[in-house]
């Protein structure tokens, strides 16, 4: 099975909705200078909600070669739930994605395991693709090893999916987000392949060898070749590296 590599950008709460259309022509004309080619790597950002809209609009406008998408969504579909955002909103503005059960909505917004699977059923159900974010503490790795905690945070949230759903997860280890100590490839690739044998094990061999699971955690210019090497590894999910246009574009120009 192919499974085209995927670079996304998670811009976390940066970067206004004016700011957005400059940062996402700017790095179209990088990926046109480039002669970038979209079926050899797909490109994806995830703006703050409040700029999707202008993304939309130029992205659909210019026909760009950047898919994009939501950083969260309800599991509701609509009604009282002051705040929240649902599939359907994200769909109607041509999100491809949505980021699931990131560790910082983990952390600091009390999401568990049942919600992140309910927000996974609805992303599903309004034909986003959900991008599974899972991922150890370091205190999780000293008392589990290393794929324990991803290997279940992965099961928690296949709850609702069928054996034809179309997802993508993102294992992120906690203590490599933002800290600028990334995993080694060989650890990725270890905790990759336990997730893989687990999407193997609940939904099937097809989801499992046409799934993309991507590495996340201080990645760089600088090491996304030694991630992309690895045969589970199938693209990458960059934070704070994804907000500058040069460092972004190399990424995406990875030479493995
Ligand atoms: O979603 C992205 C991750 O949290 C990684 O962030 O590249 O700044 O370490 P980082």
């Amino acid at each position: 099975v192919n499974r085209v590599p995927l670079i996304a950008g998670n811009w976390k709460m940066n970067l206004d909705h004016l700011q957005a259309i400059a940062f996402v022509q700017k790095l179209a004309w990088s990926l046109a200078d480039a002669k970038h080619d979209p079926a050899s790597v797909e490109v994806a950002v995830f703006p703050p909600f409040t700029d999707l809209r202008s993304v939309q609009t130029l992205v659909s406008a210019d026909k760009l070669p950047i898919a994009f998408g939501g950083q969260d969504v309800s599991e509701h579909d609509s009604g009282a739930y002051t705040g929240e955002i649902s599939g359907a909103f994200l769909k109607a503005l041509e999100c491809s994605y949505v980021l699931i059960g990131h560790s910082e909505r983990r952390t600091l917004h009390a999401e568990s395991d049942e919600q992140v699977a309910g927000k996974v059923a609805a992303a599903i159900k309004h034909n986003v693709v959900p991008i599974i974010c899972v991922g150890e503490t370091s205190d999780d790795l000293e008392k589990h090893g290393p794929s324990a905690v991803p290997v279940a945070q992965l099961k928690a949230a296949l709850a609702g999916v069928s054996a034809t759903a179309d997802i993508v997860v993102a294992y992120e280890p906690v203590w490599a987000i933002g800290s600028g100590q990334a995993a080694t490839p060989e650890q990725a690739e270890q905790v990759a392949a336990a997730l893989r044998a687990e999407l193997r094990e609940t939904l099937g061999e097809d989801v499992a060898a046409k799934t993309r699971i991507l590495y996340g955690g201080s990645v760089k210019a600088a090491n996304i070749a030694g991630f992309m090497r690895e045969p589970n590894v199938d693209g990458a999910l960059v934070g704070g590296a994804s907000l500058d246009l040069n460092e972004f574009s190399s990424i995406v120009r990875y030479q493995k």
